[in-house]
């Protein structure tokens, strides 16, 4: 198969020296990209900044922002099999981001303007006519089957692999991921603790599966 793979964090930038992120280090994204590889598929990386390497033979687009990775997303899509949005993109970025580094000043400025982001699961997920399969994440700290089979039914993708964060030595950062695979279909896998390298291979043994 071709498959898309989006990994890492993306960054907002708030000046040129500060950006708005979060805590993705990349492992799971490419870990995927990996596990794709060695399974024998074709593989485009799209990722956001990380201190990983990828493996030799993936299709690699750098981005930074959200915007860059939706744009990079879409301008990828064609002759997919399937896209496996891993990436941690920022649901808001500044909305003036400014083009000098921002100086200390005696009146602590008490907000910073936000807009939204794009949703590339979703954009993907309600495209008129979309002849791939598509899997999500879900990154939940609580009440973790109910927000991500929601996020399953509101970006109309056909899996969600959600993973309860916020604990250590799984999830954001850890070389290990403990997940529920949710399906459109109704049809659940919980996988055990495993390493981020066995979670990909799952994942990826059950999208060849559909
Ligand atoms: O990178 P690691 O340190 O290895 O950590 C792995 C991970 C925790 C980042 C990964 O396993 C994971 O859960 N990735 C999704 C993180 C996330 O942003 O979850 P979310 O619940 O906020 O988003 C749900 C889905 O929508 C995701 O597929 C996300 O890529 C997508 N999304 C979110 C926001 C947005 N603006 N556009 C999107 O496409």
């Amino acid at each position: 198969m071709n498959i898309l793979i989006t990994a890492g964090p993306t960054r907002e930038p708030i000046d040129p020296v500060r950006f708005l992120s979060n805590r993705s280090s990349g492992k799971m994204g490419y870990a995927l990209a990996q596990a794709a590889v060695e399974r024998g598929h074709e593989v485009t990386l799209i990722t956001g900044p990380t201190c990983l390497t990828p493996p030799a033979t993936a299709r690699v687009l750098p981005v930074e922002t959200a915007m860059e990775m939706l744009d990079a997303t879409l301008r990828s899509l064609d002759g997919i099999n399937a896209a496996i949005l891993c990436a941690a993109v920022s649901d808001y970025r500044p909305a003036n981001p400014s083009p000098t580094k921002l100086k200390r000043s005696k009146n602590t400025p008490d907000s910073l303007a936000l807009v939204e982001n794009p949703d590339i699961l979703a954009t993907l997920g309600h495209l008129q006519t979309r002849n791939f399969f598509l899997a999500g994440f879900a990154a939940e700290t609580d009440n973790v089957a109910n927000n991500a089979k929601d996020k399953l039914r509101k970006k109309n993708c056909d899996m969600i692999v959600a993973n309860l964060v916020g604990k250590s030595g799984t999830g954001f950062e850890a070389d290990d991921n403990e997940v529920v695979v949710f399906m459109k279909s109704g049809e659940q896998v919980e996988l055990p603790r495993l390493s981020k390298h066995d979670v990909a291979h799952a994942i990826l043994a059950i999208i060849e599966k559909h």
